[in-house]
């Protein structure tokens, strides 16, 4: 049984798309037996490449990437990213040859205030054709970076808007049709910090790199001669390494005193349920875009790919001590059907190791009370109600497969919209908006947790579910250039579950 379906995984797996409802019923009450679950996992990861995690470099200190506050030219704040190739030592005695903006991965957290004027000059050294988004960020359609904004090889594209996005973190990659997964996978993606006088005084943690980390989660497979095993499975691929800002499994000091972790999900597919070895509380502050009105006490905090998260933990009683920031996998309920796991998403795993030295001079040491004030639609001031239905079956939305040539929705200007999306199919999607921040009215007809009651750009919206957002389209209205909505899992995005909208 396992060679055969080693050998034709993926019929296995259209057979289970296109509706095979009875073996699939019969797999989840069988998969009550537990061991099966196990079984079948083994199963499915038996197709799957996997890293021999001996030749691995584990361990390292985690990097910090480079906070770049651009340059201040005639009034406009200008950041210059480079896209190029280069190449990590990941394998002992290997290269990993990478992609990276402005160095050999990753890219530079740029650092900015709300109401900038920016320009960004994205100049394509990549050998081929290739986007970058500004994800999270509310602004022109021409400026988005999406797919419609092609940088050919050799070329810069330059764009120029306003930040009006409130203080958060926010991030880049490529968004070409067809290639965004394995663009990312390769090392494209960087962040933004958003900052403004009022959250600079709030007495939040901000001293990059010292309180204050970013910390990018990711998830790739190594082959033995250093090079990334990028299998572009269709339904999303969950590498078995696990890398934190570009080094696989690090080690990150802390101060003993209150830190804030700005976490980006920023696999292909991998959906993490992080949480601490001690199982200590911590405090989530922020959501995609802004902060939450008190910071919310929790144990677990379930990301998936394209999420952020600003959280604060308190080390004031742990110098000496080492913690380890893991992903509770083990615990996920309902997430996806048992042939979409891998093993990593039924065990619990490191993520990285915290170990807590002395204090700095100017240590926080006390939570703030409030922290934001958020503007929230009533339900009665929407002017349309639109549907979203979110399908496995060659990944469509709607019953239609992404198509650049082709306006899914027209949304008038300042109009408040709810967007309800419901999935009906056999895996979780995080489906995510551009253009606009919104808030999450209901998830299966319930209020969301106290943690996603803020603003946001990517919901998880898990097999069997419809969640309700809510969302104005304001400032920027352009017929002839449509932002995108999609499955923030690279795979089913580049499989074709996206779709394109225009504000008019
Ligand atoms: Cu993070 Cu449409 O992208
Ligand atoms: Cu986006
Ligand atoms: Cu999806």
């Amino acid at each position: 049984m396992a060679k055969m379906f080693r050998i034709s995984r993926r019929k296995f797996l259209i057979a289970f798309d296109g509706g095979s409802a009875s073996l699939l019923a019969s797999l989840f009450v069988l998969s009550r037996f537990g061991a099966l679950d196990r079984v079948i996992a083994g199963i499915v990861t038996a197709g799957r490449p996997s890293t021999n995690k001996e030749i691995l470099i584990t361990g390292q200190r985690l990097p910090i990437p480079e906070l770049e506050a651009g340059e201040m030219i005639g009034g406009q704040r200008v950041f210059d990213l480079r896209i190029q190739r280069g190449s990590m030592a990941f394998v002992t005695g290997k290269q990993t040859p990478t992609f990276g903006y402005n160095g050999e991965m990753l890219g530079p957290t740029l650092v900015m205030d709300k109401g900038d004027d920016v320009v960004l000059n994205v100049t394509n050294n990549l050998g081929e054709p290739t986007t970058t988004h500004w994800h999270g960020l509310h602004l022109p359609a021409v400026m988005d970076g999406g797919p419609h904004q092609r940088i050919e090889d050799g070329e810069t594209w330059r764009a120029n808007f306003t930040i009006l996005n409130e203080p958060a973190t926010y991030w880049y990659h490529p968004h070409l049709d067809g290639k965004t997964a394995d663009h990312v996978y390769h090392g494209l993606s960087g962040l933004f910090i958003i900052k403004d006088e009022v959250t600079d005084n709030l007495g939040l943690p901000q001293q990059y790199g010292i309180d204050d980390i970013p910390l990018i989660v990711q998830d790739k497979f190594f082959n033995e001669d250093g090079s990334l095993n990028y299998p572009g499975t269709s339904e999303g691929v969950k590498g078995d390494t696990i890398l934190v800002n570009g080094a696989i499994t690090p080690v990150l000091e802390v101060p003993a005193q209150v830190v804030q972790f700005r976490l980006l999900a920023a696999s292909n597919a991998r959906i993490c349920n992080f949480g601490f070895s001690d199982n200590r509380q911590f405090y989530q502050i922020g959501t995609d875009g802004g902060l939450l009105e008190t910071p919310v006490p929790l144990t677990r905090l379930l990301l998936s790919t394209g999420e952020r998260a600003e959280i604060l933990v308190d080390f004031g009683a742990d110098e000496n001590r080492e913690i380890k920031l893991r992903s509770y996998s083990s615990e996920r309920e309902n997430i996806d059907a048992i042939w979409a796991r891998d093993l990593l998403d039924i065990s619990d795993f490191d993520v990285m190791t915290i170990r807590v030295a002395a204090a700095t001079q100017d240590a926080v040491t006390r939570l703030p009370g409030s922290l934001a004030t958020i503007a929230r639609f009533d339900e009665s001031q929407a002017d349309t109600t639109r549907t979203f239905k979110l399908q496995m079956s060659s990944f469509r939305i709607n019953g239609e497969s992404m198509d650049m040539n082709r306006i899914d929705e027209t949304v008038k200007l300042d109009d408040v919209e709810i967007w309800e999306v419901t999935n009906s199919s056999e895996m979780s999607h995080p489906f995510h908006i551009h253009d606009i921040q919104f808030l999450i009215l209901t998830k299966n007809g319930s209020q969301p947790p106290n943690n996603e009651r803020g603003w946001k750009d990517v919901v998880l919206v898990k097999l069997g579910e419809t969640v309700r957002i809510i969302a104005q389209f304001s400032d920027f209205a352009d017929p002839d250039t449509p932002f995108m909505y999609h499955c923030h899992i690279l795979e089913h995005e580049d499989g074709g579950m996206m779709g394109q909208f225009v504000v008019v």
